[in-house]
């Protein structure tokens, strides 16, 4: 597994707030990967060191394999940092016209017109950036990080302010980006269904530092129950014991894969009727409150 972004004990001190606080982290090249974490967790921060924006306090980092800020390296990435600020009194298509060429790419209206496209910005395209919502500046902003054809291409909150149609939109072109031209994506975002339809893996991270690291799959499998639909209810608990809580109607057991068999067993054996038994993964958001907050969840009680 070669990683696009390799760091380690990487640290920026602001004073004696530490929004990087000796994170060692590990992305792979490949799928989509999402940084989360609660507001000021050091996301940003995190990707303003990596693109050489500003100055680690201490530690290292590897960015494609290049020392951060090295030029080779920084040609093949490309990036959006939160909601993007343009010259008001250009349209869409000068903006991405005059940043691609900032970058020495050459003069291509065609491709502007393709990437503004794939943005969702064509009706848009000729209207000053002064009118535009978040929601249209932050689609303007991926059309810019990705004209160059990046490797890498890092994305802070790129649906934040975009309505559920233009969500969907993003959704689809990540994993495009992802799954048909092989770019590595890194994404912050606080909309953690959205992260766990579009990410691949994830890094949580709070007050800058890595708190839980790992597969999509993995993180919502570990907090995997058994929900019963089962009658009597009451004979049912009885064979459960602190295994089972109510949840409405159904029981919700916190039990593994390879003990379903010999509970169901059990269950029959007391003379419960099981009408359903299926398996309910954790979700990401209750991953996430678990790991981030002093909230404690449904998950989190019931988990071990
Ligand atoms: N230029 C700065 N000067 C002082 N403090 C800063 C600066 N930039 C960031 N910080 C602090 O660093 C911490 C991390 O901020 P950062 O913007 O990286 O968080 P974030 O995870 O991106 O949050 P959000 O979800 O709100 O975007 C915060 O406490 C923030 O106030
Ligand atoms: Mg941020």
């Amino acid at each position: 597994m070669t990683a696009v972004i390799e760091t380690r004990a990487l640290t920026k001190s602001y004073g004696s707030v530490h929004a990087l606080d000796g994170l060692t982290l590990s992305i792979p090249r490949g799928g989509v990967y999402g940084v989360l974490g609660p507001n000021g967790a050091g996301k940003s921060t995190l990707f303003r060191t990596l693109l050489g924006l500003i100055r680690p306090t201490s530690g290292e980092a590897l960015v494609m394999g290049g020392k951060i800020g090295d030029v080779a390296a920084s040609r093949r990435m490309g990036s959006m940092i939160e909601t993007p600020r343009f010259p008001p009194y250009m349209t869409a298509r000068q903006v991405l016209t005059w940043l691609s060429q900032a970058h020495g790419l050459k003069a291509d209206t065609a491709k502007v017109s393709r990437w503004l496209e794939r943005v969702g910005l064509t009706e848009a395209a000729d209207r000053k950036v002064r009118g535009f919502s978040v929601g249209m500046l932050q689609r303007l902003g991926v059309a810019i990080a990705l004209i160059t054809e990046p490797e890498l291409v890092i994305l802070d909150e790129p649906t934040s302010g975009m309505d559920p149609p233009g969500i969907q939109e993003m959704r689809a072109l990540i994993r495009s980006l992802a799954d048909r031209e092989g770019i590595t994506v890194i994404l912050a975002s606080h909309q953690l269904l959205e992260v766990q339809r579009v990410c691949d893996r994830v890094a949580i991270m709070n007050k800058g530092r890595l708190v839980r690291e790992g597969a999509v799959s993995e993180l919502t499998a570990s907090g995997e129950r058994l929900r019963l639909n089962v009658s009597p209810l009451a004979s049912a608990m009885g064979v459960l014991g602190d295994r089972g809580v109510l949840e409405g109607e159904a029981i919700v057991a916190a039990v593994k894969r390879g003990e379903a068999p010999a509970l169901i067993r059990a269950l029959v054996e007391k003379g419960v009727d099981v009408t359903e038994a299926r398996w309910v993964g954790a979700d990401l958001e209750s991953v996430f409150m678990s790991e981030t907050g002093s909230i404690q969840t449904a998950e989190s009680i019931h988990a071990d």
